[in-house]
Order: C-alpha cells, then sequence, then structure tokens
C-alpha cells in the first residue's frame, strides 16, 4: 500500500486527479469506479479543470457509483446519481450510456444487486475505484459489522452514517435509512484502488486502515489484503496519526 501524506485538501484532490489523467491516458476506456461525498469533489473539480484546457477526455471512459440511497427517487436533489450529474458528469464528455449506478428504487432490489455486479463483470471490471471513508471506516456503505457482505447488497446505515449525512437534508427523518452499496468483493475487485481522506475526524479511521491488522469493524482494513492501493492523507491526519512522512 502506497500512502501519500499531502498538506491539504486541495494537493490530496490534484495528487488524486493527476492519478486518473495517467490512467487515462494509458487506457482511454478505462471502467472508472467513483464515490459521492464531500471529499472526491474537490477532485471532480480539478478533473474538469483538466478536461475544458484539453488534458483529459472521459469519451470512452465507462463509470460505475459505489452505491445509491434506498427510497429516494434519482432526481432528488441528494440522490447520489443527482450528485455525479451536478458535480462531474454535466461538466465533462462521458457518454451518459457509460454511467452506472445502483438503483436504490427498484423493487425487486437482490435483483438489481446481482444485475449491477454482472454488469461490472461484463465490462471487464472496475480499473481504478476512488474511495472515501467514513469515520467509522466505511468504505462505500459497508459499514462495520460482524459480518461483511461480498457482492452488492441493501445495508442499513448506522445511526452515525445517517447523522454524518444529516447534514445534507433539511430535517433528520428525511435522510435514508438503508442503501443499495457495492460489497466488499465488488471493491476488492477493482484493479487500482485510490483512497482519499482529509480532516483530524477520519484519523481513527485511517488509523485502523494502516494498523495491519484487519477487522470487519473496520471495513476500510481490509484493503490491506489488495495489491495496488494509493491512500492519500492529509498533514492533519498524518499528524493526529504520528504518521511522520511518506510511507513508500
Ligand atoms: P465524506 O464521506 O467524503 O462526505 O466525508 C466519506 C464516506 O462516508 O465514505
Amino acid at each position: 500500500m502506497r500512502v501519500l501524506v499531502v498538506e491539504n485538501y486541495e494537493e490530496m484532490s490534484r495528487e488524486a486527479a493527476s492519478l486518473f489523467q495517467i490512467r487515462i491516458e494509458e487506457k482511454p476506456g478505462l471502467v472508472l469506479g467513483l464515490a459521492t461525498g464531500s471529499t472526491p469533489i474537490g477532485t471532480y473539480k480539478e478533473l474538469i479543470n483538466r478536461y475544458q484546457v484539453g488534458k483529459i477526455r472521459f469519451q470512452q471512459a465507462s463509470v460505475f457509483n459505489l452505491d445509491e440511497y434506498c427510497g429516494l427517487d434519482k432526481n432528488h436533489e441528494q440522490s447520489y446519481a443527482r450528485f455525479m450529474e451536478e458535480n462531474f458528469f454535466r461538466s465533462i464528455d462521458v457518454d451518459r450510456k457509460n454511467t452506472f449506478i445502483p438503483n436504490g428504487n427498484a423493487k425487486d432490489r437482490q435483483a438489481e444487486c446481482e444485475r449491477y455486479d454482472t454488469l461490472i463483470r461484463e465490462r471487464g471490471g472496475i480499473d481504478l475505484q476512488l474511495l472515501g471513508i467514513g469515520e467509522n471506516g466505511h468504505i462505500g456503505f459497508n459499514e462495520p459489522n460482524d459480518l461483511l457482505s461480498a457482492g452488492t447488497h441493501q445495508v442499513e446505515l448506522e445511526q452515525g452514517t445517517i447523522e454524518a449525512n444529516s447534514r445534507f437534508f433539511v430535517t433528520r427523518e428525511e435522510v435514508p435509512k438503508s442503501a443499495l452499496t457495492m460489497g466488499m468483493g465488488t471493491i476488492l475487485k477493482a484493479k487500482e484502488i485510490v483512497l482519499l481522506a482529509s480532516g483530524a475526524k477520519k484519523a481513527d479511521a485511517i488509523q485502523g486502515l494502516l494498523s495491519g491488522k484487519i477487522s470487519t469493524k473496520n471495513p476500510a482494513s481490509f484493503l490491506q489484503l489488495h495489491p495496488r492501493v494509493t491512500v492519500i492523507i492529509d498533514r492533519e491526519i498524518a499528524d493526529a496519526i504520528k504518521l511522520k512522512q511518506d510511507v513508500a
């Protein structure tokens, strides 16, 4: 695992964007796995800037998103489908036929999860997966638990996650209590993974991720089993966990 310590959120976003740029240059038909949340917004902005000056094209790329809330219409202003549209897709040249997100409103959610994993497989698997991390160590919506799921599945969100997400909703009652998310196996099958974290509140989760121990109580810790992971953290986190220098 490569750990890159950067000074701040902006530098983290630039580093992540550079990795995407390099991989798309190498393979224009890259299959991307993307994430929502506050963390990747800077990366999307940076990629949009590079697109606008002609440094990067997404025409041939495909995108699979990690997760989607259950019970929100895809046009709801807090749906992850809408998030991706507003924060990224509408500003780049990705072909909408090649962007995918689980349908949290599907009648048969089990079938929808299976369909999603099949679709990823049929596209040859995810080449580069972008991840944020929850304060509790979740990746996607794989919440800490005694058992984790391998494939895309429906998950009941933890109280802390619901609270963290409530900042985007008018009332707490509106915050969805469940979601469809790629499973641990879906994520770990990506050929390459980049995880971003900034701000001291993520320090405990990152410490677990770098601990050398694997625990279902910190789903991100499973990334230590993957051969090609880059973790980009800011100085605040590094200081909080007393990581003194970049670790190769
Ligand atoms: P955040 O969420 O980027 O909004 O902090 C990350 C996550 O919960 O995975």
